[in-house]
């Protein structure tokens, strides 16, 4: 088994009710990953994702092997046939196979490097781990989705469910650098699972992928958008349309105490790291109706039933019976 995108999910709704089973005990099964080793790779900062997936690792009695591509490990290259004759010291055909070697299960960071839409859309990264590796494999954000953090968000959302049918908003914010889609495409992906009245507002042109938010409604009146809602998401990313770049930077999309004031006393939510007073102003964020901490508390609970699944799933064996069609992306 393998965890890449939210779609691997067979039932969100069971999945949260295991996740907060394992956050009430979470040494209920500490010895499961007795003598496993989890390798963590990363091609990108990290902060929540790698604490908390070694949190979840060491609460099951796993060992942990992490390694920063960026500075530690070759450059490697990801094009079958490719002349090896510049930059990459090492395909990712021996890379993947390798790792496998010394892992039983191989968790990955690689965002979106936001100039070759095309080449993000590929995954080019994670695609070259399922490709090659034989251990199973977990997203820890790739190019185009987290979703380790969307089943976090659900988790933290069914902790504080409404009586009614909630309203949540999806909501673009500000930010000075550039960043990728993955967030807000795996919230989309959730949300799409839950029954709820979904709303995602932006600036018009900062669309996201349509194959990702397919019917989901798009309010360009943000304001609009937050009246009567529960939940409050806010997230940047960068234009998907004129691939990478940021066309908008008005400040009157930071998520105020105003805005809140339109809401049904919504939670503000986010994924952190988050820029304060440029996404949101510190008022918000320091309410009693932010549960982002909450949400960093999650992804240890979310990760750990990941890890539980795929512990207790039947093992692949070395060399790989898994077929290039189960191995694939699943979009
Ligand atoms: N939300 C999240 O993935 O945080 P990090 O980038 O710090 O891991």
């Amino acid at each position: 088994m393998n965890y890449i995108s939210i779609q691997n999910i067979d039932s969100l709704e069971k999945w949260v009710k295991e996740a907060l089973k394992i956050k009430k005990k979470p040494l209920k099964n500490k010895t499961l990953g007795k003598n496993k080793t989890l390798g963590m790779l990363f091609f990108n900062s990290s902060l929540r994702t790698r604490l908390s997936t070694q949190k979840a690792a060491l609460n099951l009695g796993m060992n942990i092997m992490v390694m920063n591509f960026t500075n530690e490990g070759w450059t490697l290259e990801f094009e079958d046939g490719a002349v090896m004759d510049s930059g990459a010291s090492e395909h990712i055909k021996e890379a993947a196979a390798v790792v496998s070697q010394y892992c039983d299960i191989i968790a990955i960071r690689a965002f979106a490097g936001l100039i070759d839409r095309e080449k993000d859309n590929a995954e080019t990264v994670l695609s070259g781990f399922l490709k090659y590796a034989t251990v199973p494999i977990i997203n820890m954000e790739s190019a185009t989705g987290h979703p380790l953090q969307s089943l976090a968000d659900a988790i933290t959302m069914a902790e504080h469910t409404t009586a009614h049918r909630p309203k949540v908003v999806l909501t673009w914010a500000p930010h000075p650098k550039a960043l990728p889609q993955a967030v807000a495409n795996s919230f989309v992906e959730m949300m799409q699972l839950q029954e709820a009245d979904f709303v995602i507002t932006h600036p018009e042109g900062y669309e996201l992928n349509r194959e990702i938010t397919k019917n989901s409604k798009i309010e360009y009146d943000q304001n609009k958008a937050f009246e009567n809602a529960d939940f409050i998401y806010a997230k940047n990313w960068s234009n998907y349309t004129d691939y990478g770049l940021i066309t908008n930077s008005d400040p009157n999309w930071t998520v105020t105490t105003d805005k809140m004031k339109l809401t049904n006393n919504a939670k503000f939510m986010h994924c952190l790291p988050v820029r304060r007073n440029v996404i949101v102003m510190d008022e918000v964020l320091d309410s009693e109706n932010s549960i982002v901490i909450e949400q960093a508390t999650n992804r240890t609970y979310a990760v750990q039933l990941v890890l539980q699944k795929i512990l207790e799933s039947p093992p692949t064996p070395q060399g790989g019976t898994k077929t290039e069609k189960s191995k694939k992306i699943k979009k």
